[in-house]
């Protein structure tokens, strides 16, 4: 059985820079609330004739660029969002046929909230190591300006829209080192969109279409859970705490990343932050902090990557990476 392995990373965001001050004459908020509780001081916001699709693509295209390969090397694409272009097809479909991928090549999404790119390079992963694909794109994008609701504070502040992507090649050495992913669907309430398109369109309103969510018990799981999940994956690879060079993780709040550095031991010079320009972009945020990491040179090749997301569902997971 082979390995994957990282060989390109990318990424795209908007044009459009949303600053806090910009909130604060939408909805009553401050710029000191949202950087003391979040660390966020602007987002990215996609225009009106931008979707979710159009970000994923030049996130893929820099990827593809970065690993020296073309649309038509890929024969596997994953895509994880929750704000899909269309009901069907699938995103990636779009996507596929965008780029020029070969015809009859993978391409599916994955929703799996804020977890989804941890999600989606499972799959992609299990895929190269089965022999089911040579070089895969995983792709986290997300127009999520798109389902806020702009006259809630407690969540128009917190989130943005972006993509990043990688292209993993099948590789005699590891690679992804392993991945961990769970799910429980019994808090939903805590972090959801009520409306969904199963319940036909009479029932959408202009708030039951947007994200609701009660941040301060979510905020408490998340700190809770995402320190197992670094118990669990250090252990599965038999490592302590101080072997992992860099964190990345998902970019929801300083605060719950600071937490997690501290599970790790790890100093917050090693880990990825980019919170503060980019706030939550969901599925998004983990590949384009690495993407940033990689390209000013702060990870290198061989060092161990660790990659961890918690969101709604609830969703949580991790991977280990040799880069
Ligand atoms: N500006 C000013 N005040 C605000 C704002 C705002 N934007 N939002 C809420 N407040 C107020 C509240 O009304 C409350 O006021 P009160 O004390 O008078 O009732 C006060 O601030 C404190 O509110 P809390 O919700 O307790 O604030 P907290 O410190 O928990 O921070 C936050 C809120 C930032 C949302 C935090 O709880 C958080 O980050 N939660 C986790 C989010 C997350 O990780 N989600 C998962 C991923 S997302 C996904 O999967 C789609």
């Amino acid at each position: 059985m082979s390995y994957s392995r990282i060989i390109g990373t990318g990424s795209y965001l908007p044009e459009r820079v949303m600053t806090n001050q910009e909130l604060e004459r939408i909805v009553d908020t401050s710029d000191d609330w949202i950087q003391a509780r979040t660390g966020i001081r602007e987002r990215h916001i996609v225009a009106d004739d931008e979707n979710c699709g159009d970000l994923a693509r030049k996130a893929a295209l820099q990827a593809l660029d970065a690993a020296g390969l073309t649309p038509e090397d890929i024969d596997l694409l994953v895509l994880a969002t929750c704000t899909p272009d269309r009901v069907f097809p699938s995103t990636a479909c779009l996507i596929q046929r965008e780029l020029g991928m070969p015809a009859g090549s993978i391409a599916f999404d994955v929703s799996a909230a804020c977890s989804g790119f941890i999600y989606a390079l499972d799959v992609a992963n299990r895929f190269i190591r089965t022999d089911g694909a040579r070089r895969a794109l995983v792709i986290g994008a997300e127009a999520f300006s798109r389902i806020l609701n702009w006259e809630d504070r407690g969540t128009c502040v917190l989130f943005g829209d972006g993509a990043g992507a990688v292209v993993l090649e099948a590789s005699d050495s590891p690679g992804v080192l392993s991945t961990h992913l769970h799910a429980d669907g019994r808090q939903e309430e805590l972090l959801y969109v009520p409306w969904g398109v199963g319940q036909g369109y009479d029932h959408l309103d202009s708030v039951s279409g947007k994200v609701s969510m009660r941040g301060n018990e979510v905020f408490k799981v998340a700190v809770r859970t995402l320190g197992r999940i670094v118990d669990e994956t250090l252990g599965a690879n038999g490592l302590e705490r101080g072997d992992v060079d860099w964190l990345v993780p998902h970019q929801a709040n300083i605060r719950i990343i600071a937490a997690t550095a501290k599970a790790l031991s790890l100093p917050m010079e090693n880990v990825v932050v980019t919170v503060g320009e980019h706030g939550n972009t969901s599925a998004a945020s983990i590949p384009l902090a690495l993407d940033v990491a990689v390209r000013d040179g702060r990870i290198q090749r061989d060092q161990i990557v660790l990659m961890e997301a918690f969101g709604a569902g609830f969703t949580w997971g991790s991977a280990l990476v040799r880069f």
